[in-house]
């Protein structure tokens, strides 16, 4: 109780979220039914159940299959809308939330639908609680260069809320160095940059998404033990992992909360941070990662507490607003 009550009161920042991850079965079936797209669910029960996945494509293929009932800009105001609402419940005061414009325009759906569906929300929630948002636009790692530099030039009009680009989907076979030149002019307009890296891939792929990117943080991370050079390197240069713990077992990252290895990233000299990467299909929002830590490894309030330190210090705000929640 003493755990809960100190993890539930620590401010908190979000580093790794993927609004399409946040979207709830509850939602998923409603849009259906208003856009009558069919989905192979017949109840809310039945999509809980199909969430068991074997690895990262498994929850890739269900993930993109759900994103599919969102149409119309109310569906993206909800969708955004219904995270942060659950931002004011855990506690966390700033969000960098990703979103997959690919996901969406490859459907013909633009920026013109949920860019401003996103944005009535974020300002919404800064108006009644002073949530604080930002936006990583990331670019599917299974579809080509090529294709990640036509979304660049269709987030041409919406660049000022856009605070960084990433690197998300099927990271095997999809190593960063392929996305080395859209990248590259992403810096070139001022974007920041973040990628997935050595989730499911080799520590390979984290050292090229620090040399061939020029990433400020690691998304994941964790087969980062595997290379004690890169283990130096990445403290040295006190380089974030934002770390996503349910996400990790949901699929099979680690077998078990008891194996996951955020305490050694942390006693090695990490700037770990925790995330919830996509809540509704891992089984639980910011906190709920914080809880499932405490339960199974022997981690203590001081550890929790610099890990929720560590999700400002990583975080893009600048240094005067980080100064005000550490
Ligand atoms: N897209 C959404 N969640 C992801 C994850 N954990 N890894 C790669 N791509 C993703
Ligand atoms: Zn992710």
């Amino acid at each position: 109780a003493a755990t809960a009550e100190l993890i539930k009161s620590l401010p908190k920042a979000e580093l790794h979220l993927h609004i399409e991850g946040s979207l709830e079965p509850e939602l998923m079936m409603a849009l259906a039914a208003k856009h009558q797209v069919t989905l192979p669910y017949a109840t809310i029960d039945d999509v809980r159940r199909a969430y068991n996945f074997d690895n990262l494509q498994s929850f890739l293929d269900l993930y993109y299959l759900g994103a599919s009932v969102l149409r119309d800009e109310d569906d993206f105001y909800r969708l955004m809308w219904d995270y942060l609402c659950k931002c004011k419940e855990d506690n966390v005061v700033h969000a960098e939330i990703m979103f997959d414009p690919q996901t969406h325009t490859e459907r013909g759906i633009g920026f013109e639908v949920f860019m401003p569906g996103f944005m009535r929300a974020i300002a919404q929630a800064e108006k009644e609680w002073g949530q604080s948002t930002l936006l990583i636009m990331s670019f599917l790692r299974h579809l080509s260069e090529e294709s990640a530099f036509e979304t660049l030039e269709a987030a041409q009009p919406y660049l000022s809320m856009i605070t960084a680009v990433g690197l998300d989907s099927s990271e095997l076979g999809n190593p960063p160095q392929k996305f080395a030149q859209v990248f590259a002019k992403a810096k070139s307009l001022g974007l920041l940059r973040v990628a997935h890296a050595g989730e499911e891939g080799p520590a390979e792929y984290i050292w090229s998404a620090l040399n061939d990117l020029d990433v400020h943080r690691i998304d994941h991370g964790v087969r980062s033990v595997d290379d004690p050079a890169l283990m130096q390197t990445l403290a040295e240069k006190q380089m974030p992992l934002t770390v996503c713990p349910l996400s990790n077992i949901k699929l099979c990252v680690f077998s078990h909360m008891r194996e996951h290895n955020i305490l050694s990233l942390l006693d090695s000299g990490l700037l770990v941070t925790v995330n919830a990467d996509d809540p509704s299909y891992f089984g639980g929002y910011l906190n709920d990662n914080y809880h499932a830590l405490a339960a199974h490894l022997p981690i203590t309030p001081e550890q929790i507490k610099t890990l929720a330190a560590n999700s400002f210090k990583a975080s893009f705000l600048a240094q005067d607003k980080k100064a005000l929640w550490l």
